[in-house]
C-alpha cells in the first residue's frame, strides 16, 4: 500500500474558523490561505457561502475569495448549502463547491434546519446548475460514526445516503466524524458495510480529533484504500452546530503519519510553518 499518493484537503480556513468566538479580520484569513497556497497542498477550502445569520464568522466569504492570491495548480473550494450559495460561489470564482448532508436527523435539523431527505431534495437544483457550469461538487456526510443528538449512527444509513449523494453528482464523499466519536474499530465496522456500496476511491476521511483518535483512523482508512483526507492547519476548528466538536485533525500531524507510512503527499512540511504561525495568532 505504501508508494501511493495521498491527497490532503486543507479545511482549516473554513472548518477551522467557522466556530471561533473571536472575530478574525478578512486580511488574516487571506494571509492564512495565501500561506497555505505556498505549501504544495493541492486543495484548500477557503470559506462557506452559507447564511451569514447562521455562520457570522464567514460572512466575509466574498471578500476573502477576492483577496487571496491564487497559486497555480491549487483548487480553491467553498461550502454551498443551496442555490444562493452556489450563485455566490460562482461569482467569487470558486474552483469547486461542496454540499453537506448529515447521516442523522438530529444534526441535519441543527445544522441545516431541515430533515435529511429535505436537504437532499434541496441539493438537486444545485447539482443541475453546477453541472451546467462544469463545477465539481464534493459531498460531506456528517455524523457518520455518531451524532451529538441521536447517538450512534447505523453504517447502513451512512451507506445509503453516501451512495445517493454520489448518484446525485458528488465526485467524492467526505466522511465526517463530526464530533470525533470514532476509533479504528468503529471506522472498520462502518467501512465493512460502506465499501460494499461505494468504492474507496470515491471516499475521503474528515476526522475531528476530539479524543485523539483521528490519526489512528487515517491509518485504518489507508489500509482500506482511502487516499484523501481532510485536515486543518494547527488543528483549528469545530462545528458551531455540533456541541462538543473540536478541530479537524492537525495538518502537520496527518502529513507526518501519512509520510511515515510510505505515502507521498507533495506537501512541504517546512513551508507549513508560516501558515501555522498565522493560525496561532487566531486561535
Ligand atoms: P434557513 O434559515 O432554514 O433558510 O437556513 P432560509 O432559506 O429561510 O434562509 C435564511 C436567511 O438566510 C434568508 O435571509 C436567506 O436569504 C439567507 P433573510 O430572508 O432572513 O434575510 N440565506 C443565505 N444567505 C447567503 N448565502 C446563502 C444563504 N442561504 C440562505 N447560501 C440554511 C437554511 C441552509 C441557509 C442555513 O441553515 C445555513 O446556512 N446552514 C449552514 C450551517 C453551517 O455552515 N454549518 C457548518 C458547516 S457544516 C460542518 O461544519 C460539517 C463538516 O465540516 C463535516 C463534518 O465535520 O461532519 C462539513
Ligand atoms: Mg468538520
Amino acid at each position: 500500500m505504501s508508494g501511493d499518493t495521498v491527497t490532503l484537503f486543507e479545511v482549516g480556513p473554513r472548518d477551522g474558523l467557522q466556530s471561533l468566538k473571536t472575530e478574525v479580520p478578512a486580511a488574516t484569513k487571506i494571509a492564512l490561505v495565501d500561506a497555505l497556497s505556498n505549501t504544495g497542498l493541492g486543495k484548500i477550502e477557503v470559506t462557506s457561502f452559507v447564511s451569514p445569520k447562521w455562520v457570522p464568522q464567514l460572512a466575509d466569504a466574498a471578500e476573502v475569495m477576492a483577496g487571496i492570491t491564487r497559486a497555480p495548480g491549487v483548487r480553491y473550494a467553498v461550502l454551498t448549502p443551496n442555490l444562493t450559495g452556489l450563485d455566490r460561489a460562482r461569482a467569487a470564482g470558486a474552483d469547486e463547491v461542496a454540499v453537506f448532508a448529515s447521516a442523522s436527523e438530529g444534526f441535519s435539523r441543527a445544522n441545516l434546519n431541515c430533515s435529511v431527505a429535505e436537504s437532499l431534495d434541496r441539493f438537486a437544483p444545485l447539482f443541475e446548475a453546477a453541472a451546467a457550469d462544469h463545477l465539481p461538487v464534493r459531498g460531506y456526510l456528517s455524523t457518520v460514526i455518531a451524532c451529538p443528538f441521536d447517538g450512534p449512527t447505523p453504517p447502513e444509513t451512512v451507506a445509503r445516503i453516501a451512495a445517493r449523494m454520489l448518484e446525485m453528482g458528488c465526485y467524492e464523499i467526505s466522511l465526517g466524524d463530526t464530533i470525533g466519536a470514532g476509533d479504528p474499530a468503529r471506522l472498520s465496522a462502518l467501512l465493512d458495510v460502506l465499501l460494499d456500496h461505494v468504492p474507496a476511491d470515491r471516499l475521503a476521511g474528515h476526522f475531528h480529533d476530539t479524543h485523539g483518535t483521528a490519526l489512528a483512523m487515517i491509518e485504518t482508512a489507508l489500509h482500506r484504500g482511502l487516499r484523501v483526507f481532510d485536515a486543518s492547519v494547527a488543528g483549528l476548528g469545530g462545528c458551531p452546530y455540533a456541541p462538543g466538536a473540536s478541530g479537524n485533525v492537525d495538518t502537520r500531524a496527518a502529513l507526518e503519519r501519512i509520510t511515515a507510512l510510505g505515502f507521498a503527499t507533495g506537501v512541504d512540511l517546512a513551508a507549513l510553518a508560516e501558515a501555522e504561525r498565522i493560525a496561532a495568532t487566531i486561535a
